[in-house]
Order: C-alpha cells, then sequence, then structure tokens
C-alpha cells in the first residue's frame, strides 16, 4: 500500500510517500521562513497564499523522488488540525480533490498524532505505554500513550510554548526567525550556568508546564545587562535561557516518569531538534534505565512523512473508508 501525506497547518508545504513495505519513499518538505523572517512570525495570510503556490509541486516533487505515479497512490492522507486555518484548508483540500478524482480513501490525521508518530518511521517496536513529550512551536504536552494513536494528555502549557518562548526571545533581540536554531547555534559556544532562571512551581500540584515566567525573566536580564544581538554574554546569556527550558521540560517528565512507569520515552515537536535538548532527554532516560526515542531531525519539524506514518497507523487499527466529502479543517483541538 502506498499512502501519500500532505501537510499545511503551519508553514511548510510538505508531501511524502510512504509504502507499507519498503517505509518512507520521499519526504519533501518548502519552508516559508525566508518569506516570514522580515515580519519576525508567521503571517497567516501569507503562509496559506505560498501553500496554494507550492502545493502542486511538492507533491510533484514527492512522487517524482519516490518513483511512483499518483494512479499508484493507494491512500491520501492529510493534516486536518490543529493549525492556521487558512493553511489546513489548502492541504485539505487539495487532499480530497485528489481523493475525489481518483476514487481513493482520505485519511484526515490530526496535527498533534502526526508529530507523536513520527517515531514510529524509524522504529518499530517500541514498548508501550510511553510518555511522549511534544515541543513545538504551537505545543508543548506530554502524553501518556498505550499504544499509537491511543494518547491521554498528562501536562500541557499554561502559557506559551517552548518553541514560541525561543522564537519571541531571538525576535525580540533581532536575531532572525524562526528563533529557536539559531539559539541552539549560538547557546553551544555559551555558558548555561550565567544567568539563573528559577523553575516555575504549579501551586494547584498539577504537572503543567509554564515558560511566560522565563520570557518575562529574560527580558528582565536582557533590560538590566542592556543585552543585544553584538553584547559579548549573548551565548552564555541564550544557554543560560535554552537550559530553562530544557530543565524545566525534564523536571515534569521526571515527576511523570515517577507516576506512570512508562516502558519507553518519545521526544518529538520541532523542538525535539535541539542538541542540547536531546542529549538532556537521552542522559535522563539513562539515568532512569528507560528506553528512549528522538526521531532524526527531518522527522521533528512539520513534515508530511509523519502524517502518513499516522495514517498508516489508522489504517491497520480502523481499515479504510471511502472519502468523506463533509471532512472539514479544525484550528484548534475539537473537545
Ligand atoms: O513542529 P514545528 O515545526 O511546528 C509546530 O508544530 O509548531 O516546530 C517549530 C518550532 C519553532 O518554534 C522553532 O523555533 C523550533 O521548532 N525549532 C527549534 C529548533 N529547530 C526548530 N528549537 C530549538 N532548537 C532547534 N534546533
Ligand atoms: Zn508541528
Amino acid at each position: 500500500m502506498n499512502i501519500l501525506g500532505i501537510e499545511t497547518s503551519c508553514d511548510e508545504t510538505a508531501a511524502a510517500v510512504f509504502s507499507d513495505s519498503q517505509g518512507i519513499l520521499s519526504n519533501i518538505v518548502l519552508s516559508q521562513d525566508e518569506i516570514h523572517a522580515p515580519y519576525g512570525g508567521i503571517v497567516p495570510e501569507l503562509a496559506s497564499r505560498h501553500h496554494i503556490l507550492s502545493v502542486t509541486y511538492i507533491v510533484d516533487e514527492s512522487l517524482r523522488r519516490a518513483e511512483k505515479k499518483i494512479e499508484e497512490i493507494d491512500v491520501f492522507a492529510v493534516t486536518q488540525g490543529p493549525g492556521l486555518i487558512g493553511s489546513l484548508l489548502v492541504g485539505l483540500n487539495f487532499a480530497k480533490g485528489l481523493a475525489y478524482y481518483f476514487n481513493k480513501p482520505l485519511v484526515p490525521v490530526d496535527h498533534l498524532e502526526a508529530h507523536t508518530s513520527s517515531v514510529l518511521l524509524e522504529n518499530q517496536n517500541i514498548n508501550y505505554p510511553a510518555l511522549a513529550l511534544l515541543v513545538s512551536g504551537g505545543h508543548t504536552s506530554l502524553f501518556l500513550q498505550e499504544k499509537p494513536l491511543e494518547s491521554r494528555i498528562i501536562a500541557k502549557t499554561r502559557d506559551d510554548a517552548a518553541g514560541e518562548a525561543l522564537d519571541k526571545i531571538a525576535k525580540f533581540l533581532e536575531l532572525g526567525y524562526p528563533g529557536g536554531p539559531i539559539i541552539d547555534r549560538l547557546a553551544q559556544k555559551g555558558n548555561p550556568g550565567s544567568f539563573h532562571f528559577s523553575l516555575p512551581q504549579m501551586t494547584d500540584g498539577s504537572l503543567d508546564y509554564s515558560f511566560s515566567g522565563f520570557k518575562t525573566a529574560a527580558l528582565q536580564y536582557i533590560k538590566q545587562h542592556g543585552i543585544t544581538r553584538d553584547h559579548p554574554q549573548l551565548n552564555d546569556f541564550l544557554a543560560s535561557f535554552e537550559q530553562a527550558i530544557i530543565r524545566s521540560l525534564l523536571s515534569i517528565l521526571a515527576k511523570s516518569v515517577k507516576t506512570y512507569r512508562p516502558g519507553s520515552l518519545i521526544l518529538c515537536g520541532g523542538v525535539a531538534r535541539n542538541k542540547k535538548l536531546r542529549k538532556a532527554f537521552k542522559d535522563y532516560a539513562n539515568t532512569v534505565s528507560i528506553k528512549s526515542y528522538i526521531p532524526s531531525p527531518e522527522f521533528c519539524t512539520d513534515n508530511a512523512a509523519m502524517v502518513a506514518a499516522a495514517a498508516w497507523e489508522q489504517v491497520k487499527n480502523k481499515g479504510l473508508s471511502r472519502i468523506s466529502l463533509g471532512l472539514n479543517a479544525y484550528p484548534r483541538k475539537p473537545l
């Protein structure tokens, strides 16, 4: 079975071809970073308009690299939400059109389930239940997974997502967009012990994350020390800020591990590309002797291979149904 995945939930136009016997055959991602960089963040209308311009070419390219004709695709899969509504509608309607024309099933995929399924592209024998930490620009959530698509949320952010906090501080310091990879690179050269950030304490005993306190503390340090992009302590400051986020992510993970005693630990989402987070996550998993899984970097940030992987799980669990013409996009997760 060949699955064509399409992803346009945010500012990446992506398509991938997955075969149940050979795994991922192509994974094409066109980033709009350069389009949004002058604004320091995503401009939703521009994102939708660029998806419309690129989606045909990206799908063609994914088929070409996979050496498949579109007639050889058995199932179309597409991100249904959450995400930017205009962006989602472009991919969803394009996929609907393909499924309709070729009379093939269309599998709608939840973006968060796509991220947590990204780990399945490279690992088949994960020991469940697993704790899956999804850290991206839009989400910071910890899921307890009984099996791949059966998740219960254990902790989530009450304010900013971790990637959003990194992007905002980078924007404030005029370092460029997106800020996460820039901070990753600069922080390598800094001393993470230079600036102190206190971990937030939830008074109601919940496991939730909060990153807005770090952001406020960071803005205070910036003001007090006159930190700019040319400041001699810029890298130290960024390394300390990054370290605070990593400590917070891992401290809640550690509490959850004690409560839920999972068989595996999974890290996914765009921020899972961060080198220090990858290392800290693996080191922590080693100290508690639990096997850990982190997808290769290209499967962490938004991509369509993970959409196809989640669709394949759905097909295995529930079988195939015909295209539903009533399928619509959702900007936030339905309650
Ligand atoms: O998963 P993703 O592509 O999109 C969302 O679903 O949000 O994640 C994008 C986020 C952005 O905040 C970006 O700054 C962050 O992932 N990111 C990183 C790195 N690469 C991307 N953050 C830290 N270090 C990186 N190397
Ligand atoms: Zn994402």
